[in-house]
């Protein structure tokens, strides 16, 4: 790579107590301070109870540990999941680690694995930046970040998911011929993270994958936002 690190290493895990009892993988780090996450992610006793009988078939958890379960396709952020769901439709073999850190979203995509029958993912409530050191290196064959929040205003940038550490780890985390796939509906996210992942001399750029059209990506489509779609090969 021929760009150095601008920001400190991924912090490792920390498991904390979760905000409503909440099974969590890693309920450590900032995003969960965000009351953006707080307030969106509570969720009926109903819809608690259909979570904790779902996580414990479909979640992560410390019985079934990442290193032993070696996913490699890792989504991080997806939503109300249906991008997850038409991958793990499309290939029932792959295994696929599905990380957010929104509590009905991930509900949402339990719900989805249960009614198509799919066996190959695993689901964790997680923020992403406390799994990656946990990951092994070199192991993924694809990634996929699609519509990461855009943190449209200049001072916020700093909040983005694909800071200059994160793409270190994820390029760390792909193996030789492993796809980084990112979508944005942000111009100037789209320009940054280009141009960040264009000092990785490990990468070229490719073709998009076919994907799913996301939730998010229709709001930004309704809206009148065009959407880029970025994809970067890890050579051998
Ligand atoms: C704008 S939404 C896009 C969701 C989905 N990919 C779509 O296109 O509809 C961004 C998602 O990223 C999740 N997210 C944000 N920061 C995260 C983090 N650090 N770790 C895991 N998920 C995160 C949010 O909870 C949210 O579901």
């Amino acid at each position: 790579m021929s760009s150095s690190p601008e920001r400190s290493p991924v912090p490792s895990p920390v498991r904390a107590p979760d905000d409503g009892a909440l099974p969590s993988y890693d309920a450590g780090s900032d995003v969960r301070d965000d009351p953006w996450y707080g307030r969106r992610g509570r969720m009926s006793p109903q819809r608690l109870a259909d979570f904790t009988e779902l996580y414990v078939r479909y979640g992560l958890s410390g019985a079934d540990p990442l290193a032993a379960w070696r996913p490699a396709t890792l989504e991080i952020g997806f939503g109300a999941g249906e991008s997850v769901v038409d991958l793990a439709t499309a290939d029932p073999i792959t295994r696929v680690l599905a990380v957010d850190t929104f509590g009905p979203g991930v509900l949402a995509l339990m719900r989805g694995l249960e009614a198509a029958a799919i066996e190959n993912v695993r689901v964790a409530r997680a923020n992403v930046l406390g799994l990656l050191p946990e990951l092994p290196a070199g192991q993924l064959t694809l990634v996929r970040i699609f519509f990461p929040d855009p943190w449209p205003k200049r001072r916020h940038a700093g909040r983005r998911l694909l800071q200059p550490d994160v793409a270190t780890r994820l390029v760390e985390l792909l193996g030789s011929g492993g796809v980084l796939h990112y979508a944005t509906d942000s111009t100037s996210y789209a320009q940054d993270v280009r141009a960040r992942l264009h000092g990785f001399d490990e990468l070229t750029p490719v073709a998009p994958p076919v994907r799913a059209s996301t939730r998010y990506e229709a709001h930004a489509l309704r809206a009148g936002r065009p959407v880029r779609d970025l994809a970067w090969r890890k050579r051998a």
